[in-house]
């Protein structure tokens, strides 16, 4: 059986599709098979992952391979097409093998809305019943003709009816965030939303229409993984000082604001201990610098950079590789963590 995991925070710039890449990644390098699912219509994820950066590059990608997107396989659901959503073949990742992606579109966004009224009406209208469960049931499909182990969601940057289904669908969630005080209002915000999400998911659960859907709407399941906090200044691209004071009010938010409000909605993990001060945070990922630029340029997450795709030679060569290792350790112990937790 495959477990989801969602990236989502509505914040945009704080890592979720550069996370879900090196995450992705990881997993498979340690033997997971995984499915990277790009739910962002702005497509970041399936540009990073296989080298498209131009608008040009994209559309020849998608004219080559019409169907195989998200867009496209929930089609048959959004469409009123008078077939069943089918497992569409993901595209498998050249250089890690058991990685593979769900390509997004920018047409993703026209679904926005149907689905919006969709959950709002759900259990009342009968043409809209097969809506809510359609994205699980996408999932599914594809996580079993993958034989994933994991799905990876990169979500869009928004509090829309998307990412409302897609994680209210999903066994887990984490929230990146970057510290700065937009981040510690986005927390704030999610504190507020959240509960109103999981009690919308009971709710479409209860409804005879949604379990009689040809998807019917999952049970919820949904747990709290942790925060993963980015220590770059996302925007300017360069680390500040004052980091710290932002990193210690976003874990005081998590613990006495979010934490308890996740608890009291059955969202977080039965053995997830609350005895450290930042226990919900599940690292802490430093600045990338100049290594970014080189893993986009290579289709390759930054701790698996070789000294050829570096560049450089001598003791800078030596140092880009030193600080690459570093980067290893840390997503290695994170996806162990996540892998840990998941079980
Ligand atoms: N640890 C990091 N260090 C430096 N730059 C980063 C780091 N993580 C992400 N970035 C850069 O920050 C920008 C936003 O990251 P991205 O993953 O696209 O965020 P999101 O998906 O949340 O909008 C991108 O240009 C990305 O390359
Ligand atoms: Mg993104």
């Amino acid at each position: 059986m495959h477990k989801t995991i969602s990236f989502f925070n509505h914040k945009g710039g704080v890592s979720k599709t550069t996370t879900t890449f090196h995450l992705g990644w990881m997993l498979a390098e340690k033997g997971k098979r995984v499915v990277m699912i790009d739910a962002d219509p702005q497509c970041n994820l399936t540009g990073l992952a296989l080298g498209y950066g131009e608008h040009n590059d994209l559309d020849k990608f998608y004219k080559e391979h019409p169907t195989q997107n998200i867009h496209s396989g929930l089609a048959p659901a959004f469409e009123s097409q008078p077939r069943l959503i089918e497992p569409i073949e993901c595209i498998q990742i050249s250089q890690r093998e058991g990685l593979m992606l769900l390509p997004g579109h920018v047409n993703l966004s026209e679904y926005e809305i149907t689905l919006g009224i969709a959950q709002e009406l759900s259990g009342t209208i009968q043409a809209l019943k097969n809506l809510p469960g359609a994205f699980n049931y996408f999932i599914s499909k594809i996580a079993e003709k993958h034989k994933a182990d994991y799905v990876i969601v990169d979500m869009n940057p928004s509090l829309g009816a998307i990412n409302q289904n897609f994680l209210m669908v999903s066994d887990y969630f984490i929230i990146p965030t970057a510290p700065d005080y937009f981040n510690v209002m986005a927390i704030d915000s999610l504190t507020k939303i959240l509960p109103k999400w999981a009690e919308w998911a009971k709710k479409a659960y209860s409804f005879e229409i949604l379990k009689n859907a040809d998807y019917p709407f999952p049970e919820p399941k949904l747990k709290f993984l942790g925060i993963i906090i980015q220590k770059f200044r996302p925007r300017k691209g360069k680390a500040t000082e004052g980091f710290q004071s932002w990193i210690d009010q976003i874990n005081d938010r998590v613990n006495k604001n979010l934490f308890p409000i996740l608890q009291k909605h059955n969202l977080v993990l039965n053995d997830y201990n609350n005895d450290s001060k930042n226990s919900y945070c599940l690292t802490e990922i430093p600045d990338f610098n100049t290594l970014i630029a080189t893993s986009q340029d290579n289709q390759t997450p930054v701790f698996a950079l070789t000294g050829e795709m570096i560049g450089h030679v001598g003791t800078v060569l030596e140092q880009e590789k030193k600080k690459r290792d570093e980067f290893k350790k840390i997503f290695s112990d994170l996806t162990d963590k996540i892998i840990s937790l998941t079980i």
